[in-house]
């Protein structure tokens, strides 16, 4: 009889022993599995990657949005390799130097009176205790959400979740509504007008409303830019109903925009904040869920009802603190500002030179390039119900070429992703600012007539 493992292996199908092992034993994350073809990476170094191959590729999107600090941050692998040394795992109850240096730290980078953070292990995890505490602080249920928006894979938090990763989960928790987005590119609406709806929206729900929670900037839902004005008024309007504010920076925050967090760029101090990916440079998994000195104290005579046995894990908490030293000390995000301005003149570049590229936009290292199958009516090549169907769509096509050419880029629905490590060089922009140059003439051949 063949073993399981002779099975995988006798399966031919252009991966190597360890990619059909992994494509036999272990899940492909959001896809359907008779479509997942995993390559394995045997290094990194910097702002690249190499494949068993020995293939080097730019990680022009940070892998999922997170590398912020590159693949060689070796003060963060020290830091984890020492704490595991010393003492891998404690209790919650029990506390390390870094776990408390660390939340010191998140209060003095973060905006306004945000003191007293909650650890977690994602940006899900962290997505979940906001709603928890915004529930629990305001006695209410409701959260108002957005559409074009994504805030983690569990239950609370796809609910909140408005793109269709959302709709296999259905009817998810209640009370969590949906209002549209400041998405100038592609919405029916002017971005100030999907503001007057959810002022309209709390106003009709009535005193019901805990909180209005989104992404700053949006991040993998198309890199959406509000205008300067939004943040600031939504704040307000929320307040006016009695609401928090909830900024998700899972994937804005620590110098992705090239300020500390995506609410930074519009001045906006949130009540609740969300953190995970960059926090450790992704060296670790580490979510973070910080609130005011006010939602803090409510919690001194009520029950903090949340946790996990990896809350505050020391050697995840180690990497993150390391890690921030690292983006102070090696002035990384000042870096990103500067270099990502001139990625985004590269980008226009492309836009000019490619009928099918519709819009880039962005801000410092974040930033997206939208494809258009029809340039007068921006008619997309990728819709929102690709992102759940089977097959690969021209902004896939466009992906894959970019990575035979030497550089990864991200996709979602529409746009190409464009978070790389914030360690980035000019040089290496023009690199891949090339390859994409290349690409993008798969989706220029792909325009309707
Ligand atoms: C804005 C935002 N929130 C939450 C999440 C979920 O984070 P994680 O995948 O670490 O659970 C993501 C992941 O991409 C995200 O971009």
């Amino acid at each position: 009889m063949t073993s399981k493992k002779e099975a995988a292996l006798e399966r031919g199908d252009g991966l190597n022993e360890i990619e059909r092992l992994d494509r036999e034993f272990v899940f492909g994350t959001w896809s359907y599995q008779s479509e997942v073809s995993p390559t394995q990476i045997i290094g990194a170094e910097g702002v690249r990657f190499t494949d068993a191959d020995g293939n080097e590729r730019i990680d022009l999107s940070g892998q999922l949005m997170c590398s912020n600090l590159g693949h060689s941050a070796d003060a963060v692998a020290d830091a984890i390799a020492s704490q595991a040394r010393e003492g891998a795992y404690f209790a919650p109850g029990f506390t390390t130097e870094a776990r408390a240096r660390l939340g010191e730290k998140l209060a003095e980078i973060t905006p306004g009176d945000l003191s007293k953070t909650f650890f977690s292990t994602s940006g899900t995890e962290a997505v979940e205790a906001a709603i928890k505490i915004a529930r629990f602080y305001t006695g209410k249920r409701k959260i108002i959400s957005r559409y074009r928006s994504y805030h983690g894979a569990t239950y609370g938090s796809i609910s909140v979740t408005g793109d269709p990763r959302r709709l296999m989960a259905e009817p998810g928790i209640p009370g969590m509504i949906k209002a549209p987005d400041p998405y100038a590119y592609g919405s029916t609406l002017d971005p100030m007008q999907s503001l007057d709806y959810i002022e309209e929206m709390l106003m009709l729900e009535g005193d019901t409303v805990a909180a209005v929670l989104v992404e700053p900037i949006v991040g993998s839902n198309g890199i959406l830019v509000p205008p300067d004005e939004y943040l600031p008024n939504l704040k307000r309007i929320a307040h006016e109903h009695d609401a928090l504010l909830i900024c998700d920076e899972v994937m804005s925050g620590f110098g992705r925009t090239g300020e500390w967090f995506g609410c930074d760029v519009f001045d906006v101090a949130p009540d609740i904040m969300t953190m995970a990916k960059g926090l450790t440079g992704a060296y670790a998994p580490l979510g973070a869920t910080i609130v005011t000195d006010e939602i803090a104290s409510y919690f001194e005579d009520n029950m903090f009802c949340h946790g996990h046995t990896y809350s505050g894990h020391p050697v995840a908490v180690a990497a993150g603190l390391a890690a921030i030293e690292a983006y102070q000390e090696n002035d990384v995000i000042d870096h990103a500002r500067e270099v990502g301005s001139y990625l985004g003149e590269r980008l226009d570049e492309l836009a000019t030179n490619h009928p099918s590229v519709g819009d880039t936009r962005g801000v410092g290292l974040f930033r997206g390039i939208e494809l258009t199958k029809r340039e007068d009516d921006r008619k997309p090549f990728g819709r929102r119900e690709d992102k759940v169907s089977k097959g690969s769509t021209v902004v896939d096509e466009v992906a894959a070429e970019a990575y035979a050419q030497g550089t990864y880029v991200a996709n979602m629905i529409n746009t190409l992703i464009i978070a790389p490590p914030l360690t980035i060089t000019e040089a290496d922009i023009d690199e891949a600012v090339g390859t994409l140059d290349a690409a993008l003439d798969v989706s220029d051949a792909a325009m309707d007539e």
